[in-house]
């Protein structure tokens, strides 16, 4: 069987790399080509992720870059059908809902080659999301369709979305957070930022929402307050760091980073006293590790973080940031559980499903 791959952005690497691992160790014979689109390039966005996650080297980069929508998805479009002609893969197999996840599905569609989504069925209801126009039409377009949570399965059956497409398989992301928990867990990034675990909020905040526009500098002045209460730190998405080049960020005890790897995310997140976030994937990985998230925005695809978990979803609304320090003296004092088939396997039914149909074609 041959199969490719193709990522192109942090999250999906994040998401992808258990799926490559499970499908390899099933089809050890098999093609296993990996397309990276180059949406993201930066080494702290990209490489770092690729290394520490085990994924091997791309067989193609497409090196597509940044730009407006159209010219990101129309390049990732034209450079992919080349490499799907020459690879001739027997599936392809896209995550998320990034623009190179809607590129890729068009591409492999138009190609009648089969198609799987991973973390398929996700809604926010939100049209003016770029990832919900992202997600749509994807889902449309895939033969096999991937759900980690109940809710998406109602979400595609409302779209008219064939049962026998729809596989509840859990969530991949979590496969990851499981496999390398141990690493993370033993990395000590807290202490290497003299931060005391449990004291501290670590914020991340990139979507074109918020950061493209005036909340942006309101956000910032709720931070530095916030920071005279707790100690913040702030990873900075390159898209946040380029917006906020305007506005003044040096406060006490706010402490802004690059981009950081997935083992010292990872680390700084699991030791956090709470989290806010305008992140889709990390409203998931503190669901599962019992963290209070606070997520500003006003709604969210992935509402099984809040029915199950512990995400507070604060509204877009920066001013709602002061009402933290209150909310974490109310936090239950044991964790939910996690959601079901959030369990580490996620990616070994994925390709039990996958080869599954391989053999029967
Ligand atoms: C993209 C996804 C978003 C996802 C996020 C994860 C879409 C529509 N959005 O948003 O769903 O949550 O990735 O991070 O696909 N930049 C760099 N270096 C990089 C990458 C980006 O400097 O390696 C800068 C560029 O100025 C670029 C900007 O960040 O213009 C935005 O990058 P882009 O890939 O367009 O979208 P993200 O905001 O990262």
């Amino acid at each position: 069987m041959r199969i490719v791959y193709v990522v192109g952005t942090r999250p999906n690497f994040v998401k992808t790399a258990p799926v490559i691992a499970a499908l390899r160790a099933r089809l050890p014979e098999g093609r296993h080509a990996i397309v990276h689109t180059g949406q993201h390039y930066d080494r702290l966005m990209s490489e770092v992720f690729l290394e520490e996650l085990g994924v091997p080297a791309p067989d193609h980069m497409l090196e597509v870059g940044s730009g407006s929508h159209a010219q990101q998805t129309a390049r990732v479009i034209e450079r992919l059908e080349p490499v799907l002609i020459e690879e001739r893969p027997d599936l392809v197999i896209v995550p998320g809902d990034v623009n190179s996840t809607l590129a890729a599905a068009l591409t492999t569609a138009k190609l009648q080659i089969p198609l799987a989504h991973i973390e398929s069925g996700l809604r926010s209801f939100d049209r003016t999301m770029p990832e919900e126009l992202n997600r749509i039409v994807t889902d449309q377009l895939a033969d096999h369709l991937f759900l980690h949570s109940a809710e998406a399965a109602e979400n595609l059956r409302a779209e008219g979305i064939a049962e026998e497409r729809l596989h509840f398989v859990g969530n991949t992301m979590i496969d990851t957070l499981v496999a390398l928990e141990n690493r993370f867990r033993a990395a000590g990034a807290a202490s290497r930022l003299d931060l005391e675990p449990g004291s501290y909020v670590l914020v991340t905040l990139h979507r074109p929402a918020l950061v493209d526009g005036p909340l942006l500098r309101q956000t910032i002045e709720q931070l530095a307050a916030l920071a005279r209460e707790m100690p913040v730190v702030f990873p900075v998405h390159p898209r946040t760091r380029a917006k906020m080049e305007a506005i003044d960020s040096e406060h006490p005890g706010l402490l802004l980073t690059e981009p950081l790897g997935y083992l010292d995310f990872l680390s700084l997140l699991a030791d956090a006293g709470a989290v806010l976030t305008d992140s889709g994937g990390i409203q998931e990985e503190t669901t599962y590790l019992g963290i209070p998230c606070f997520t500003l925005r006003d709604n969210t695809e992935r509402p099984v973080t809040i029915e199950s978990g512990t995400n507070t979803l604060l509204g877009l609304d920066p001013a709602a940031i002061a009402t933290i320090p209150a909310a974490l003296t109310q936090q239950p004092a044991a964790a939910p559980p996690p959601p079901p088939l959030w369990d580490g396997h996620a990616a070994e039914r994925i390709a039990e499903i996958v080869t599954g149909q391989g053999q029967s074609q």
